[in-house]
């Protein structure tokens, strides 16, 4: 039986950040921890936010320790702060990786915990969030649209899965002129992220009707934008088209998950450090090519959403049009296509397929694989 989760309210559009105070306002917040990078407090966005809070009346702190990957030790700094601080309230300002700590900081710092390391790691049921506002600054992650948050264990060096409606957000400001200065490295990476969501989340058992509709209108947005996007940064229109795709994205795979394209690319993330959205380009053409005998008309239909001409093909060939597509996106976006350029060696293929069939993303993949079947698909890329 299908299972609907959405954030319960999105603006989205540009220039709809500055309605973060009247927005935070309403949700009865008086001050509120903002959760961000020191880039983005360099750069003065996150002043700016500020700025916005307070003429509407909302005081803030910053906690802006967040790592790339962040960390059960970033959480629990930031819970400190909220503590300390005495605020009722989160607003995360960046990209996945403050927005997912944010998303556990309001969670798990909403209890108070005596020991915020140990409590990310057994995630308390009972917990209730605080209310949490996210603003994110890439196109990718869709992480406002979730209940989904990774957090690094530096100890294990492994990336958590958390999944808990707790996390979900309670307000999303989807507002691409804040994307408009990503680099196009940065464009490229988190746009392909996306485009894993939607694959992984229109191909998982658990799809939906409705994870459907998002996910191939995801698919669509990204064919649409995504190489504009990334040659030409202030193409508003496409920049919207992108926050419009991975929001969609984010929105699908919260109701369908993800599968091995994001199994597989948590261990590689945790292990070489390489950003998730490199990690998930890398994987996704393979992983489609494994799973193409199972669903075959489910990649021909994103095959078809990607804008490939399948009139005439049977359907197998039409999937692996899909296939090809994603792999040519890949290339006219100038990411790698081999896991050695990013560290990756022969010798730790057995304990990265290891850990990639235990991850949470492993089950809602279309085919099962088994350990020398997962080993295979690294081997491919490698
Ligand atoms: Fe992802």
């Amino acid at each position: 039986m299908p299972e609907y989760v959405l954030p319960p309210v999105v603006l989205l559009g540009p220039g709809v950040s500055s309605a973060v105070g009247r927005e935070v306002a309403a949700l009865g917040c008086r001050k509120v921890l903002a959760v961000s990078d020191k880039f983005l407090v360099e750069m003065g966005l996150v002043a700016r936010i500020q700025d916005h809070l307070k003429a509407a009346g909302v005081d803030s702190l910053v906690f802006s320790g967040v790592n790339p990957d962040p960390t059960t030790g970033n959480v629990a700094s930031g819970i400190k702060v909220l503590k300390e601080g005495g605020c009722d309230g989160v607003v995360s300002i960046g990209g996945g990786s403050a927005l997912d700590c944010g998303k556990t900081i309001a969670y798990i710092g909403a209890a108070f915990p005596d020991d915020p390391v140990e409590a990310v790691k057994t995630v308390p049921r009972a917990a209730r969030s605080l209310p949490f506002v996210a603003i994110p600054t890439t196109a990718g992650t869709g992480s406002e649209a979730t209940q989904f948050v990774v957090i690094t264990d530096p100890v294990a060096k492994e990336k958590m899965v958390i999944i808990n409606r707790n996390l979900m957000p309670r307000l999303a400001l989807d507002d691409p002129e804040l994307t408009v200065t990503m680099p196009p490295k940065m464009t490229a990476a988190t746009g392909m992220d996306a485009l894993a969501h939607a694959v992984e989340a229109y191909v998982s058992p658990n799809a939906s009707p409705l994870s459907d509709a998002l996910a191939l209108k995801a698919i669509t947005l990204i064919g649409r934008h995504l190489r504009q996007a990334f040659v030409q940064g202030d193409d508003m229109n496409a920049r919207t088209g992108m926050m419009e795709a991975q929001f969609l994205a984010g929105a699908a795979f919260n109701n369908a998950g993800v599968g091995y394209v994001h199994a597989m690319a948590h261990p590689l993330g945790a292990r070489y450090h390489v950003h998730h959205g490199v990690c998930c380009s890398l994987l996704l053409p393979a992983v489609c090519a494994f799973n193409l005998s199972v669903v075959p008309e489910r990649y021909a239909e994103i095959a078809a959403a990607l804008g490939c001409n399948i009139r005439g093909l049977s359907t197998e060939a039409a999937a692996r049009e899909a296939v090809a597509a994603i792999a040519a996106l890949r290339r006219d976006l100038k990411l790698p296509e081999r896991l050695s350029e990013v560290g990756a060696r022969e010798e730790d293929l057995v304990s990265l397929a290891e850990e990639a069939l235990r991850d949470r993303c492993a089950p809602t993949n279309p085919r099962q694989g088994t350990r020398e079947e997962v080993v295979g698909i690294y081997r491919a890329v490698l």
